[in-house]
């Protein structure tokens, strides 16, 4: 009988914030896989370091670092296969994902993949959404509020058309972006209304106003939340 394939969501990075069934699938798997950027240490795997037993076969799906999809696809392909020998031999299989799998999440590249050949489980984790809102004491919304969750990457005119009609923005991926949304969230006068949070809930956890923060500096893990309303 094929494996169980279990998307496990493992939270935003304090271990605390594992659910106990994200633990409960890992003891289940004897496989455990997990998405890296190629030449860097697995995040999702230093969340749940403590209940990975030596017993357990690791593989890390390198992916690279590329403008361009193709390449990175190619290594969900590959990945896909070798996941599927280990699931097609019984074996369950938990696939790693920072945060919620179905957030933005790697794990999906695989489920697609997937979702035909072998029963698949999905634990749903604490998202950064969450935690950076936790992180920084304030509500993210209420009532009819409009959040929206923006990609940095997006172009400018996509980014102003979603900023005017949220009362809260999320804004993630920022890395290499945050120069030019900090520029246009001076344009747009909501700089006042702006935090930024980086590495929410681990140790090194970061929040500062946006005219603080070295854009040198801006790290992966990090996003800006844009909050309209301070009362309710
Ligand atoms: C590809 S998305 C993955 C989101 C993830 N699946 C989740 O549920 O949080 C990666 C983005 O999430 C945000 N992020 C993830 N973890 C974070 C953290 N601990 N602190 C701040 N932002 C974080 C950053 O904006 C990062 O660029």
């Amino acid at each position: 009988m094929t494996g169980i394939l279990y998307g496990v969501g493992v939270g935003p990075g304090d271990p605390d914030l594992l659910t106990i069934s994200a633990i409960r699938c890992i003891e289940l798997s004897s496989v455990i896989a997990y998405p890296c950027l190629e030449g860097t240490p697995s995040f999702a795997r230093s969340i749940v370091s403590d209940y990975i037993k030596e017993s357990q076969e690791e593989i890390a799906i390198a992916i690279p670092m590329l403008q361009e999809p193709e390449p990175a696809q190619q290594a969900y392909d590959r990945a896909a296969q070798t996941l599927l020998e280990r699931l097609q031999k019984g074996k369950n299989v938990a696939v790693l994902c920072e945060g919620d799998p179905f957030f933005y999440g790697s794990f999906q590249y695989l489920f697609f993949r997937l979702a035909k050949q072998c029963p698949i489980k999905v634990v749903p984790g604490v998202s950064s959404l969450m935690s950076c809102s936790a992180s920084l004491s304030r509500p993210l919304s209420a009532r009819n509020d409009v959040l929206s969750i923006l990609p940095a990457p997006l172009p400018d005119a996509d980014l102003k058309a979603c900023l005017q009609v949220a009362d809260t923005a999320a804004i993630i991926k920022i890395g290499r972006h945050f120069s030019r949304i900090r520029e246009l969230l001076g344009i747009m006068n909501l700089k006042q209304e702006s935090y930024y949070i980086e590495r929410s809930t681990l140790p090194n956890e970061k929040i500062q106003v946006l005219d603080n923060v070295n854009p040198e500096e801006v790290p992966y893990f990090s996003m800006i939340l844009v909050q309209r309303r301070g009362k309710i």
